[in-house]
């Protein structure tokens, strides 16, 4: 097991204070409750992450990483932001922009979609991509998420987006649930893809309590085969999702 503690640069009490003016620190009164839907029915505001999207090589929409983004700032700033799945930096980058929050990726760069050549690349672009935006808020661990542990941090934000199946989409999320803050928004990536929202189901139903599903969009694209490039490659600059995602909420019961 490795023990994370990503606390190290705790925030000033003065960072704390400037961030305190987006949050209520208060469950009921979360802004990003109210303001969420706004921000996936506008385009506004998204040029920024769809340029950091062809910076970085990422495969998340950039209407995705606005919302992270907005989740991310509207979170209380003693949590944190996590992701599991970070593949070349993208959704990681898009949580930390603009913030002081601290936000943490995880990824072993072993999607079974990767050859160890595959593998090489990706760990190498995501280092380059977090070099190059060197944002001090943002940490990255190269593990198997279930061989972390967090030391103390409480998550306030997380990002399911690793491998795509059922039951590692429901392991990650049951992994997440021990470091949940009282008050957590959940994001998963990729629901319409090989079964995965089927985790969230399961999720849903082992924390009936807990776990309200406040959006999702499911998006049903043709598998390659069924294709030419050219279509393939206008449905992955989808602007509003590429495989579906949704968002819930948590709320700490026990
Ligand atoms: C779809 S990609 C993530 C995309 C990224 N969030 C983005 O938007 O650009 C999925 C990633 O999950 C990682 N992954 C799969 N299983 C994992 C595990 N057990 N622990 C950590 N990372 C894992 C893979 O290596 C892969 O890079």
């Amino acid at each position: 097991m490795r023990a994370v503690v990503i606390r190290g640069h705790r925030m000033n009490a003065q960072m704390l204070e400037k961030d305190m003016d987006l949050t209520t620190g208060s469950a009921n009164k979360n802004p990003f409750k109210y303001g969420y839907f706004n921000s996936v029915c506008s385009d506004q505001g998204e040029a920024e992450f769809a340029a950091i999207r062809v910076m970085t090589c990422g495969l998340s929409s950039q209407k995705f990483g606005k919302i992270i983004n907005y989740a991310v700032k509207c979170m209380d700033p003693r949590n944190i932001y996590c992701e599991i799945g970070t593949f070349t930096g993208y959704t990681l980058l898009c949580a930390a922009l603009h913030n002081s929050r601290q936000c943490l990726g995880i990824d072993n760069f072993s999607s079974t979609f990767y050859s160890p050549e595959t593998a090489k690349n990706v760990r190498a672009r995501v280092h380059a991509n977090l070099g190059h935006f060197s944002f001090p808020n943002v940490s990255f661990v190269e593990e198997d998420y279930k061989k972390v542990a967090l030391d103390g941090d409480r998550i306030g934000v997380f990002l399911v987006d690793a491998e795509h199946t059922r039951e590692e989409c429901f392991n990650c999320l049951e992994w997440g649930h021990r470091y949940l803050a009282p008050y957590a928004i959940v994001f998963v990536d990729d629901i319409s893809a090989c079964g995965v929202y089927g985790g969230v189901e399961d999720w849903m139903a082992l924390h009936p309590s807990e776990v309200r599903e406040l959006f999702k969009v499911h998006v049903h694209y043709p598998q390659t085969g069924d294709i030419d490039d050219d279509e393939l490659g206008r449905q992955r600059a989808n602007p509003v999702s590429y495989n579906g995602f949704c968002i819930l909420e948590f709320t700490r019961k026990k």
